[in-house]
């Protein structure tokens, strides 16, 4: 393992005069490993296994599985994430209490790979969530794993935060899960180790304040800033807080009570820390604050060109809080109350829930489609056994499907959970599976379906 950069540890000795040995022993430590159920997928939270403290989806597994060979995993029913950061789900929870109304827009500024994403959409089931990331093949992979989590209220956009300015006002609450210098991660992820010094960090403190820049005058009056990271730098984190948020009449929110969970308080007692080997967690920091300026808010008169013609005639019918849009050709399924001139300007790559689109007149579904519980049932379904569907996972064909499957498109499933479609052309089939979701391993020969539930 490579060592911690000097700097850092130099800087952590006076940071926790008591306890930075234990925290180097902790980040040269094995990582805890942990998983997010989703809840919409799989309605009991298997018992087996040792819950997250401050999350009610989430659980420890005693050791990393190959997650790739499990069907489940491709299916959404779960995501691997870092147990510290599913303290956004407690905030949110408290969050949501703090509101009468369900907050309409929710931003979620610097989203890939999108595990916090996840979160805000199932908490806030009735807002929109518009989730950003900037870079671009990042922002793929957070569209996937919206997609296979079947999170049906999802705006995912490709921009600069600072392309945002026309929705100043809109969002009930903004998280912001800066890009930082990633010191609590050290022990997961040796690249940041690699790339961690200095002159880096002070880069990440210059990003977070322009990102913080833009996008505070997003946030309506009464509504909420999330500020996380992944670091323990003060520079990045509660340090920032200070200089910038209540000049900006923004007011701490505090929620002492996590700290009954080991998480501390930091010194100028702006946020929270997660320290490893206090917690079972990486470091993670967090910091909520309200907003109290006025409404700035002016109407949005400018109509959206798109919204002209668009809708679409489909052969299954859209639930009541639904609406089609078509957005790079494909058709989605959108949240009625979604205003689509907000995504004026913005490079938006995704909407909802995708459906598919017309290629000469002829609807052909996306393979997004099955992941939705409102569309899972739209064509009849055959179940796999564990080895075909890994053949199925690797887009292959040499499996034998039901005698007497008739011409159409079916939903293959796993355990009852939907992978994705095929084609059937009566005597043989076409693997509709997505080549850039394909299992690209060699699984080996007497692979045994043991995994997690
Ligand atoms: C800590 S990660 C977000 C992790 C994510 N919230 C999650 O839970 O899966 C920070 C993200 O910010 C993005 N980013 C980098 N520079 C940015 C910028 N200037 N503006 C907005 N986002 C940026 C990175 O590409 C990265 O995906």
């Amino acid at each position: 393992m490579k060592s911690l950069p000097a700097k850092f540890t130099e800087r952590i000795q006076n940071q926790f005069p008591g306890y930075w040995q234990n925290l180097i022993d902790a980040l040269n430590s094995e990582p805890p490993v942990s998983i997010r159920i989703n809840k919409n997928k799989l309605s009991q939270i298997p018992t087996k296994y040792k819950q997250v403290p401050w999350s009610s989806s989430g659980i420890y597994l005693p050791e990393r599985p190959l997650f790739t060979l499990d069907p489940l995993f491709h299916a959404g029913v779960y995501y691997p994430q870092e147990a510290g950061s599913m303290v956004i789900e407690y905030i949110a929870h408290k969050l949501s209490d703090k509101f009468e109304q369900p907050p309409k827009y929710i931003l979620d500024a610097a989203s890939a790979p999108g595990g916090k994403t996840l979160i805000l959409s199932d908490i806030f089931a009735q807002s929109i969530i518009f989730a950003n990331e900037i870079i671009s093949k990042r922002a793929n992979i957070l569209t996937d794993n919206i997609a296979k989590w079947g999170a049906e209220n999802v705006v995912i956009t490709n921009n600069d935060t600072a392309h945002y300015h026309q929705l100043e006002g809109v969002f009930d609450i903004v998280l912001l899960d800066a890009p930082c210098s990633g010191e609590g991660m050290f022990r997961k992820d040796m690249n940041a180790r690699n790339e961690w010094s200095v002159e880096n960090t002070s880069l990440c403190v210059e990003r977070q304040s322009d990102i913080l820049q833009n996008i505070l005058p997003l946030i309506k009056e009464n509504g909420y800033l999330i500020y996380s990271t992944c670091t323990f730098n003060p520079d990045e984190n509660e340090q920032l807080m200070q200089k910038v948020l209540p000049a900006k009449g923004f007011e701490f929110v505090p929620f002492d009570e996590l700290q009954e969970f080991g998480i501390e308080k930091v010194e100028n007692e702006l946020g929270y820390q997660f320290l490893p080997g206090k917690v079972e967690s990486e470091g993670f920091f967090l910091s909520v604050w309200k907003n109290t300026n006025p409404n700035q808010r002016k109407e949005n008169k400018k109509k959206s060109k798109k919204d002209i013609n668009l809708s679409v005639k489909l052969n299954f019918p859209l639930q009541k809080d639904k609406k089609t849009y078509l957005l790079n050709d494909e058709i989605y399924a959108i949240p009625k109350d979604l205003d689509e001139s907000l995504l004026i300007n913005l490079n938006a790559k995704y909407a909802g829930v995708k459906l598919g689109k017309l290629i000469k007149n002829k609807f052909k579904p996306a393979a997004e489609s099955v992941f939705y519980n409102s569309f899972k049932n739209q064509f009849p379904i055959i179940e796999l056994a564990y080895t075909n569907a890994i053949q199925y996972l690797k887009g292959n064909t040499n499996f034998p499907l039901p005698e007497k499957t008739t011409k159409g498109y079916y939903t293959v499933t796993y355990k009852n959970h939907p992978l994705g479609l095929i084609h059937s052309l009566g005597n043989r089939f076409n693997n509709l599976y997505p080549k850039p979701w394909r299992i690209k391993m060699h699984i080996p020969e007497n692979q045994k379906e043991n995994f997690l539930f």
